[in-house]
């Protein structure tokens, strides 16, 4: 495996593993790297010859109040494991690396980017779109993972590549969780054990209501109020938003149908949580 730190080094190695002919796999990541990173690197691995992993912390996605400075980072490690999962390279850039002085050309997604985090992030996606563009055209891959967890970037970066013609095909691999069914997150090391014990209530609260779903319950509103008051039973939380909405525009429903999410935003303290489940499936 090879750690490379330069947009040059970088290509020269994307260029001659093309002119051999070599698919491409690219999973990007702020690295700290838990289940969830590495089964999309388990994912994008099957499918290429050539893996390609980024561990960049994306300053320009970060709000002002944000946690930039104090996000989890651990080099050594994320190196050890991704590794063992068979990356080929490991693209490492600084920040000068990547936003040169008087940087300012950004991606934007309109439509999608509204609702939900956007709404309460402002200026985050345009972030995730501007990095994930450039590092698209660093490395060049034919196919590149991301995680149903971040399910918004996810439809968000798929908008952006079928906008803007980038050749490349973009998978999702599903949300891995802890043995209790928290979300893996590399925030969910913010939280004190008290929040961490009450966290697992925001997946119970999307299980209930699909099983109401299951049994017949098509009402959004009904449904979103469960959801609300089931995570309301854990006394830390502070519910951002919950909606429940199509996972191909983003867009409210107000009667579930196949397609349909759940997804929600919680705070535990000083640490904010997301998570989403399928109501129906397509
Ligand atoms: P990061 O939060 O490090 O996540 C990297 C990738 O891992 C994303 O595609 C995310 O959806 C996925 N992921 C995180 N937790 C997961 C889980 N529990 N199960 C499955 N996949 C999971 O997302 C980012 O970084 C950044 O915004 C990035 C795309 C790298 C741009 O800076």
């Amino acid at each position: 495996m090879k750690l490379i730190e330069k947009i040059a080094d970088l290509r020269e190695e994307i260029k001659r593993f093309k002119r051999e002919g070599k698919i491409i796999g690219f999973v990007p990541t702020m690295g700290y790297f838990h289940e969830g990173h590495l089964s999309l690197m388990d994912i994008a691995r099957k499918r290429s010859d050539v893996l390609v992993v980024s561990i960049f912390v994306n300053p320009i996605q970060f709000g002002p109040n944000e946690d930039y400075n104090r996000y989890p980072r651990d080099l050594k490690r994320d190196l050890k494991l991704a590794e063992e999962r068979g990356v080929d390279i490991v693209f490492h850039p600084d920040n000068r690396e990547m936003y040169q002085e008087n940087f300012q050309t950004y991606v934007n997604v309109e439509k999608l980017t509204k609702g939900m985090c956007g709404k309460y992030r402002p200026g985050h996606f345009r972030g995730v779109t501007t990095v994930v563009a450039k590092l698209f055209n660093i490395v060049q891959p034919d196919i590149a993972v991301f995680g149903q967890k971040d399910v918004q970037q996810a439809i968000v970066i798929k908008r952006m590549v079928g906008d803007l013609n980038f050749p490349v095909e973009i998978v999702v691999g599903p949300v891995i969780r802890e043995h209790d069914g928290l979300a893996m997150s590399s925030r969910n090391t913010y939280l004190n054990d008290e929040e961490r014990k009450q966290a697992p209530m925001i997946y119970k609260a999307l299980k209930v209501a699909r099983e109401k779903v299951k049994m017949g319950n098509r009402d959004a509103a009904k449904l979103k109020e469960i959801i609300e008051s089931t995570i309301a039973t854990a006394p830390l939380a502070r519910i951002e938003y919950v909606e429940i909405v199509d996972d191909e525009n983003l867009e409210p429903v107000s009667e579930v149908k196949p397609g349909t999410l759940a997804a929600v935003a919680v705070w535990f303290g000083k640490t904010r949580l997301i998570d989403n489940i399928y109501l129906m499936e397509r």
